[in-house]
This record gives C-alpha cells, structure tokens and sequence, in this order.
C-alpha cells in the first residue's frame, strides 16, 4: 500500500474502514457518508480505505486479523473506523476477539473514552432529568484486565472441570488511564473524577488500583476526586447522574458501565467511543455490536457510528467539522429524523441521507 505521508506534515487524513458484521455494516457506510460530506464542505481531503475483516471472510478463507494489518494500519492510516462484529455462525466469537481485541492490545488503544451525553431530554428513560444532568465521560481501561485471555482450562468438559481467567493488571496500565481521566478533567475543566473498582474483592488486582489512585490524586488536588465501588457506581449513576464527569475504570466494569449509561442517553444506537492512543492511530467505532437481531432490515441507528465519527474528526483535530457534525446529530434528534429504535420512522440510509445534506448546509 503506498505510504502518503500524513500525521507530520500532510493535509489528508486517511482512515481505515472496518464495517465488520451485522449491522456495522449498514451503519458505517453512513457515517463514511457523512464524512465524506464533511470532507468535501470543508474542502479539506479524507481518504478512506475499506477492509473487509468480519465473520464472512472468516469463515471463507479462515482468515480474522491478516498478517501484517497492524504495521499498515499503525504506519499508513491516522485513524479506523469500525462497525462492529459478532455473528452467530461463528459461536466462539474468535474473529471478533482476534480483530477487535487485536487491534485495541497490538496498537496499544489504552484509552476506550465512552461519552454519556444526552442529546435530547426525551430519549433519558429517567424521570424529571434533562440534557444538563446527563454529560459524564467513562474512561475504561483498554489493554488489560480480564480482557486479555490468559487462563486455561483443566479437566474441561468433565464433572471435576476447572476454567481460570486471569486478571492482568500491570503497574504502567493503571497509572496511565488513572492519569489520563485526570488529565482529561484538568484540560477540560471538569471538577469531578471518580474511579470505580472493586477493591473490597478483588483484593490483588484492585489493591493495584487504590494505591496508584492515592498517589495520582494529589497532583490534582484542584479536581475533587472520589472512590466508589463498581456496584454502588452502578446504582448512584442512575440514582442521580448529575454526580459524575469523569468515570475511570477497568477494562470489564467500563463496558458493563458504558452499556448503561448509553441507555440514560438514549440507547446503544446513539452511544459512541474511541480506542485511543495519544498521538497515535486510534480506533473510533459505536459502543453497540453487530445486533444480529436487526441486521438486514434497514433499521439500525447510524447515530452512534456516526457520533464516533465525530469523535475521530475532534482526534484529528478538524474541531469546527467535529461541532458541525454533532451540531447535526441534535438537529436530526429535535426534528426526529431517526430510526425506530428512537421512535422515529426513518430507515437507516435516510438518516445518513439527511444528516449528509445538513453538514453540507452548515459548513458551507
Ligand atoms: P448489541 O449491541 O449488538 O445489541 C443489543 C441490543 O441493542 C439489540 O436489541 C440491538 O438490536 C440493539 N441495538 C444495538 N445497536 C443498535 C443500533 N445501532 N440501532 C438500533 N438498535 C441497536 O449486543 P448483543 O446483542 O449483546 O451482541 C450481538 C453481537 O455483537 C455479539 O456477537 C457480541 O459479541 C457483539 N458485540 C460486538 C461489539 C463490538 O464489535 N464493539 C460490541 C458489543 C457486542
Ligand atoms: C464492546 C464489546 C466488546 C468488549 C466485545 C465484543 C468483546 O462489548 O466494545 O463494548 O467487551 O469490549
Ligand atoms: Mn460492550
């Protein structure tokens, strides 16, 4: 693939495409769409190369991650935008884990930043909450955990089996997504930070968490930081989500907590995040998965890949595109030009249609 310089010097962003499986595939075509839109208003080039990784290419070729995908990926491309993967042929969910898992460990996306942000008062299922009270930042540690596959089984598939699953939790991964939920409050001038473990518990592992926790506090001593357990997290967040700005956390509690948040705002179809390593190629993509249940109907919500979208265009710093952008997606919410899933009657290339056209508008 021929090298175009970019990140030092260059003015086109190139992105990797991944759709995946299922709905991702219907869905990214319409933020790339959008994109496109964008690029072209803005007169500024994107250039975006397809990739047709997922459960199909998997099962025909045996093929998940192919060889020499993360160096083109890390040397060539800015930024990936993926759909989503997961397809009930492939039960093991090996493809998924080989591709997904792969890119967020190999590149090294130590970052998963989960926006909750409600866009609309009446997509919150929460009684008497409105759009202020609903805007935190989830930030799930993305490299190790419980996520990383070591462990095994013994005597599997008999009375006496044993299956472990370890949980890898290293010095420099704590302190650096600890550091970054910091940082990310000081620069944008939130006052509130609160990691969430299970310390009481997981009395190895989350130890690890507590003491890196104490000893980075002090240095933001102007942030007002705070502890709660991931179970007492999950109840006050939807108790009272106007508490929190910053959620920092492992790799396992942040998915199961950015799952629901994204319902306070909305649904897994608005929900967008990033795999992020600073300064480096990083991985925008919905919070959702292939939604095996939908796919092929023409209904999924392109809203969160497209948000995601605007998450990548704010990592490539194309900020007055990445407003206009989300300045979109509220328009489209407020004239309820949406899918079924947010009561709207919209299919989802009409979405993609209409948002397309209002970009062009906007940053004409
Ligand atoms: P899911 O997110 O695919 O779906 C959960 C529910 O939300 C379903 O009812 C679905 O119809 C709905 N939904 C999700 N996205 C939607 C959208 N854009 N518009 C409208 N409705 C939407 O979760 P699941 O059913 O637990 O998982 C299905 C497959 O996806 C599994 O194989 C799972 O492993 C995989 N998955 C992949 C990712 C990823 O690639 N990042 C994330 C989550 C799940
Ligand atoms: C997500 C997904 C993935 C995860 C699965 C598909 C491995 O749920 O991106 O939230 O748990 O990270
Ligand atoms: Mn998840």
């Amino acid at each position: 693939m021929p090298g175009i310089p970019l990140r030092n010097g260059g003015t086109a962003a190139r992105i990797a495409v991944i759709p995946g499986d299922g709905i991702g595939k219907e869905v990214t075509p319409e933020a790339v769409k959008v994109l496109r839109a964008v690029a072209g208003s803005a007169k500024r080039p994107m250039e975006f190369i397809e990739f047709d990784w997922g459960a199909d290419k998997f099962l025909r070729e045996g093929v998940s991650l192919p060889v020499g995908a993360i160096e083109i990926l890390r040397d060539e491309f800015d930024a990936m935008l993926f759909g989503a993967l997961g397809d009930p042929r492939v039960p093991s969910n090996q493809h998924a884990a080989d591709i997904l898992l792969g890119l967020r460990f190999k590149l090294d996306l130590y970052v998963n930043a989960r926006p909750v942000e409600l866009l609309h008062d009446r997509l919150t299922p929460l009684r008497d909450r409105t759009e202020k009270d609903i805007r935190l930042m989830v930030f799930r540690e993305n490299s190790e955990g419980l996520y990383v596959g070591v462990g095994g089984f013994f005597k599997k598939g008999t009375a006496d089996e044993i299956a472990v699953q370890e949980d890898v939790n290293s010095r420099k991964g704590v302190e650096r997504i600890i550091r970054y939920a910091f940082e990310y409050a000081r620069h944008n001038g939130l006052k509130r930070v609160c990691m969430s473990d299970k310390s009481n518990a997981m009395n190895f592992a989350h130890d690890l968490w507590q003491r890196v926790f104490k000893e980075v506090r002090p240095e933001y001593a102007e942030i007002d930081s705070r502890h709660l357990y991931i179970d007492t997290l999950a109840m006050e967040i939807v108790r009272d989500p106007r508490q929190f700005d910053v959620i920092v956390t492992c790799n396992l509690f942040g998915d199961i907590i950015s799952d629901l948040g994204a319902q306070l705002a909305g649904g897994l179809g608005l929900a967008p995040s990033g795999n992020i390593h600073p300064g480096k190629t990083s991985l925008f993509e919905p919070v959702h998965g292939s939604a095996p249940n939908i796919a092929g109907k023409g209904i999924a919500n392109p809203l969160g890949s497209v948000l995601a979208s605007a998450m990548m265009l704010e990592f490539l710093g194309w900020k007055p595109e990445a407003v206009a952008l989300r300045e979109a997606v509220r328009a489209a919410l407020q004239e309820n030009h949406v899918t079924p899933d947010l009561g709207g009657e919209k299919r989802t290339q009409a979405v993609g249609d209409w948002l397309a056209e209002r970009v062009e508008v906007k940053l004409k």
